[in-house]
């Protein structure tokens, strides 16, 4: 079974989450994408979703699956999206695909967060995938030097700016065993908008593809 395949079962065994009737919060990458096309097998049982990024909405339009702001849409029942890495406790990296604020906000108006992956995603301890941070562009220095203080090595993406018009500064060397304090701690720096650490609001259910089928963590 190719990683593909794996991101692919774990996506189709997260339909089951989905209810009837309700408006759905939609991810970002490679595996929100086989959610995505799955879930247009089953468009007409759905109300609507809310996309965390551009890329999504345009997919989900693609498919004829309706869109909305989340502000008109309210809170949501159910979130479904991928993660660079997770730990046991079910607290993830995300941002590897630049949409990591628009992914914390939507987790965060969500009742439920799904989250799939493959079984490589599945990790001891955060930090192996370097931690991507969200920043203002004109406190890219300042951040970068903050970061070089908490012990990371900051490398500025090159050619990416955010669905927000901003910056992803991604975080090597960073071995992280309390999640939550370090994303507090990244909170309090003057110009990140969003640290990749969804550890303070972790997801509820891990589905991991493996080579010998699907494997359901729950927090
Ligand atoms: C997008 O910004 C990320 O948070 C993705 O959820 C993460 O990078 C997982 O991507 P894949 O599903 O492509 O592995």
């Amino acid at each position: 079974m190719t990683q593909d395949e794996m991101k692919k079962a774990a996506a189709e065994a997260a339909l089951a989450y989905v209810e009837a009737g309700s408006i759905i919060g939609i991810g970002t990458g490679s595996t929100a994408n086989h959610f995505i096309d799955l879930l247009a097998g089953m468009k007409s049982k759905i109300e609507a979703t809310v996309a965390s990024s551009l890329a999504s909405a345009e997919r989900l339009q693609k498919h004829g699956i309706r869109v909305l702001d989340l502000n008109e849409a309210g809170q949501l029942a159910l979130y479904v999206d991928g993660a660079d890495e997770s730990n046991y406790q079910l607290q993830l990296i995300k941002g590897g695909g630049a949409a990591l604020t628009r992914e914390k906000i939507v987790a965060g108006a969500s009742d439920q967060f799904v989250c799939i992956a493959d079984g490589s995603k599945l990790v001891e301890v955060l930090g192996q995938f370097p931690l991507p941070i969200e920043v203002i562009p004109m406190a890219r220095e300042l951040v970068a030097r903050e970061i070089v203080k908490l012990g990371g090595k900051p490398v500025v993406r090159p050619n990416c700016i955010t669905d927000n018009g901003n910056l992803i500064i991604d975080v090597q060397g960073l071995a992280i065993t309390d999640a939550s304090s370090l994303e507090s701690q990244l909170n309090q720096i003057p110009g990140i908008v969003t640290n990749g650490l969804f550890a303070l609001r972790p997801a509820d259910v891990l589905i991991l593809g493996t080579p010998t089928g699907i494997q359901t963590l729950t927090a």
